[in-house]
């Protein structure tokens, strides 16, 4: 039988600060009404103080071992932290988070692909799995989104939050687990959503600081376009070559940058709203962490044998939809 990676286990954590709309409407020009019916965000976590996101990491980490007291953190062997928000530019989150947990026998990497961080994650360890070389993977997601906010530019500021959430990979042989996925990258889509400095092409200076350089740019109207059609168009390929309808799927798991883009690829996918697993309003976007979040605060739903379609738009351009069979 074929050996499939399955998603065994799930943890979560989110920073106790609340960030509400009517509080975003004391620091920028915006309104309630406007970032819910444009957005579908009320409010967002903030992770207060000198907490960075392999912090969220690790207790997301914690969450997980507390619910599998089977496991014995010396028996890990890899952690992928996907992060747009590292702790530092080097070494890896993952090592960090590693240390922290006192996972002493792991290997580790972080994955940076936009908002697509924690599918192109996943589909990696997966192959750990797969190839029989490993027997559990962690793939956590963690972004500290606040550390890249303008809080001058309504454009963005309004529209990301901070968390972290994590996945236990495991092998199977009842057919269960991670079963197809299609992964996207578009790299001339570069312009429209980026962070200008502080890499080695715009190196960080007093003038990039001045000039508010290291916070994210983003050109929404564009990615919001390019969005609607790409998480749809991929989520669509996927039910397709596995022969997957409405009917079949239990929920759709979809990126949560905008509810307008999640209602989109739900109704082309012939899904109704119960069947598509939104946290946005509560959490914001927050980047790699939002797919597993969703994971964590459905986990009690879940069946075994459930359908999930995963789905995911971000800059890059990346895109890319996972088919995952829930195994537990
Ligand atoms: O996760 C990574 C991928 N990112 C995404 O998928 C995000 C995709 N984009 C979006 O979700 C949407 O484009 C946004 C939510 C970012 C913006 O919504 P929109 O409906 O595309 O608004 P817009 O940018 O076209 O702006 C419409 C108006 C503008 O005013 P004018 O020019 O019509 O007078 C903006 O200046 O709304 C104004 N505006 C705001 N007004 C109040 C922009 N931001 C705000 C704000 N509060 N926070």
């Amino acid at each position: 039988m074929k050996i499939t990676a399955a998603i065994t286990a799930v943890g979560g954590y989110v920073p106790e600060y609340v960030l509400t709309n009517k509080e975003l409407e004391t620091i920028v020009d915006t309104t309630d009404q406007w970032i819910l019916e444009r957005t579908g965000i009320s409010e967002r976590r903030i992770l207060k103080g000198d907490r960075a996101s392999s912090d969220m990491a690790t207790e997301a980490v914690k969450d997980l071992l507390s619910k599998r007291p089977d496991i014995d953190i010396l028996d890990i062997e890899l952690i992928i932290c996907a992060t747009v928000s590292p702790d530092h530019v080097h070494p890896a989150t993952a090592n960090i988070i590693a240390d922290k947990v006192g996972a002493k026998n792991a290997w580790g990497f972080d994955v940076n692909a936009a908002c697509c961080s924690f599918l192109f994650s996943l589909q990696t360890g997966a192959k750990f799995i797969e190839s029989g070389t490993h027997k559990k993977v962690l793939v956590v997601g963690a972004d500290k989104m606040s550390c890249r906010l303008d809080y001058e530019d309504r454009n963005t500021c309004i529209l990301f939050g901070d968390g972290a959430a994590v996945v236990l990979l495991e092998p199977n042989e009842e057919g269960l687990g991670i079963l197809d996925a299609e992964l996207h990258s578009d790299g001339s889509g570069l312009k429209f959503l980026n962070q200008k400095a502080g890499g080695s092409k715009v190196h960080t200076s007093l003038e990039t600081v001045q000039n508010r350089e290291h916070f994210i740019y983003q050109d929404g109207k564009t990615v919001f376009k390019h969005a609607v059609k790409g998480m749809a168009d991929v989520t669509l390929s996927v039910m397709a070559k596995n022969n997957l309808t409405g009917e079949d799927i239990a929920f759709l798991v979809p990126h949560q940058a905008n509810n307008r883009i999640i209602s989109a690829t739900a109704e082309r996918a012939g899904l109704a709203p119960e069947k598509v697993m939104v946290n946005i309003h509560r959490y914001g976007n927050t980047t790699s962490a939002t797919i597993p979040l969703c994971l964590w605060d459905w986990e009690k739903q879940l069946k075994k044998g459930d359908n999930l379609m995963l789905a995911a738009f971000g800059g890059g351009f990346t895109w890319g939809a996972i088919w995952v069979k829930w195994a537990y």
